[in-house]
Order: C-alpha cells, then sequence, then structure tokens
C-alpha cells in the first residue's frame, strides 16, 4: 500500500535560529499515524535539523544533491555527504532547479542514479508551465520529463521513488490546480508507470502534488484517489498551516 506523504520544502528561507523555531514550533503538534511528514531545510540547516528532530516522527531530507560522487565541483553536495548527516531522501528536479539552474532531464537521470547508488530516495518532481497547459501539451510534456528523467531505473529501484507533480504555473503563485486537474494528471502518471513497469509498482508509488497547497485547500486535493499528498513551498513555512495540510487526510 502506498504511503500518504507531505513534504515541506522550505527553498532559500530560515536560517539556523529560524530553522530551530520553525522545528520547535512544529513539534507542538502531533504527526498523524496515517501520514508520512518530511520537511528539507537548506543544506546548511540539515544537519542541525537532523538532531532537532530525532525523537520526533519527521523526516529530514534535501532540497537537491549533486550527481557525483565527490570531487572538484564547487560549491555542490554529494549524496554520501547527505547520509553522513543522517539524510537519506532528497527532492530532485524541483522546477526551481530546472529553469533557475538548467537542470535538464539528462541531469536529473544521473542525479537519481547517485541517490540510488546511495540507497537514498528520491523525490522526483516534474509538471509544465503554463504555455505546455494553455496548448494542450501538458501530458506530453509530464510524459517526456518521466521516460528521460526517471523511467531508466530498475524495477525493484521504484520502491526508492517518490512522484511529486508540480505545475510550474501552482508554484508560489497561488493558484493551485483544481482537485480534477491533480487528479486527472496523477491518473496519467500512474498510468504512465504501470505501462513503463507493472501495475504493483504504479499502485504503491506515492504521488504527490504540489503548488499553492494551503490548509483552505488541501482536504479537497488530498481526497483524489490517485493523490497521496503534497508537497508544500509557501505554507510549509507556518507550523500551523503546515500541520493544518498534515492533517487534511
Ligand atoms: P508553493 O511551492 O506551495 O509555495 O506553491 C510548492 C513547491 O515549490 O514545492
Amino acid at each position: 500500500m502506498r504511503r500518504n506523504i507531505v513534504a515541506g520544502n522550505w527553498k532559500m528561507n530560515n536560517d539556523l535560529p529560524q530553522t530551530e523555531a520553525l522545528l520547535q514550533d512544529l513539534k507542538k503538534h502531533v504527526v498523524p499515524d496515517n501520514v508520512s511528514v518530511m520537511v528539507a531545510p537548506t543544506f546548511v540547516n540539515l544537519y542541525h535539523a537532523f538532531e532537532s528532530v530525532r525523537e520526533y516522527s519527521v523526516e529530514v531530507i534535501a532540497q537537491d544533491m549533486h550527481q557525483a560522487k565527490s570531487g572538484a565541483f564547487t560549491g555542490e553536495v554529494s549524496a554520501a555527504m547527505l547520509k553522513s548527516v543522517g539524510v537519506k531522501t532528497t527532492i530532485i528536479g524541483h522546477s526551481e532547479r530546472r529553469a533557475m539552474f538548467w537542470e535538464t532531464n539528462e541531469i536529473l537521470a544521473l542525479k537519481v542514479n547517485a541517490a540510488l547508488e546511495n540507497d537514498m530516495t528520491s523525490v522526483f518532481c516534474f509538471g509544465e508551465e503554463l504555455e505546455d497547459r494553455k496548448s494542450g501539451n501538458h501530458f506530453n510534456i509530464v510524459k517526456e520529463q518521466l521516460e528521460e528523467g526517471l523511467f531508466h531505473v530498475k524495477n525493484d529501484d521504484f520502491k526508492n521513488i517518490i512522484l511529486a507533480y508540480e505545475p510550474v504555473w501552482a508554484i508560489g503563485t497561488g493558484e493551485t490546480a483544481s482537485p480534477e486537474q491533480a487528479q486527472e494528471m496523477h491518473k496519467y502518471v500512474r498510468g504512465l508507470v504501470t505501462d513503463a513497469y507493472t501495475n504493483e509498482i504504479a499502485e504503491n508509488v506515492s504521488i504527490l502534488y504540489g503548488g499553492s497547497v494551503k490548509p483552505a485547500n488541501a482536504k479537497e486535493i488530498f481526497a483524489n484517489p490517485d493523490v497521496d499528498g503534497g508537497l508544500i513551498g509557501g505554507a510549509a513555512l507556518k507550523a500551523e498551516d503546515f500541520m493544518a495540510i498534515v492533517n487534511s487526510f
């Protein structure tokens, strides 16, 4: 059975004291049994965050990582470095990485491989831009992103994959995909996984929705049969809002 997951992507927000303050606020809430909760602070605060939530049922994950094992890649962080501070999961291919840091499907495929080689889980993000949706090309774009970035992994490796559909036009814009649009794409993606792998693998993979999820809309988005949770940006920065989303299943 697939897991319900709510992951908070803090992006480039929260210095060390702010990280600790938000974690303390989160720790005032009880995490329900039916949801896996993750938070992704910036690299520099991962170790602190990991130590801070040791006794609490929230997993600390990374926002990105580099595909190489080690070496002359100034400013980058490897899978082994993440693992050494307790991180076992990383977001890969967030649309901000794709758009602002020129990460291509080919690069993302290498990042997924590096994560798998280190027995780490990837939250693999994909999603169309507004023009793609307007021109009706959104299904093709998503198919291409998955085929080029992800579908080379072996059947067995899919247990270390979480999918996150994030339509770019809905990220940080306040505009959310309707529950019907989210369900339609998630169902399509599950079908792609069935075709490329097996029905069992497709039924077991969690597909998260991301893009302006808030306490006010989380319930109706999560109620869809193929939506297994959310990747949350802005609303993850306030403990009350984030935990209200976590409690929306
Ligand atoms: P948002 O961001 O919730 O602020 O729209 C979502 C994301 O980028 O993962």
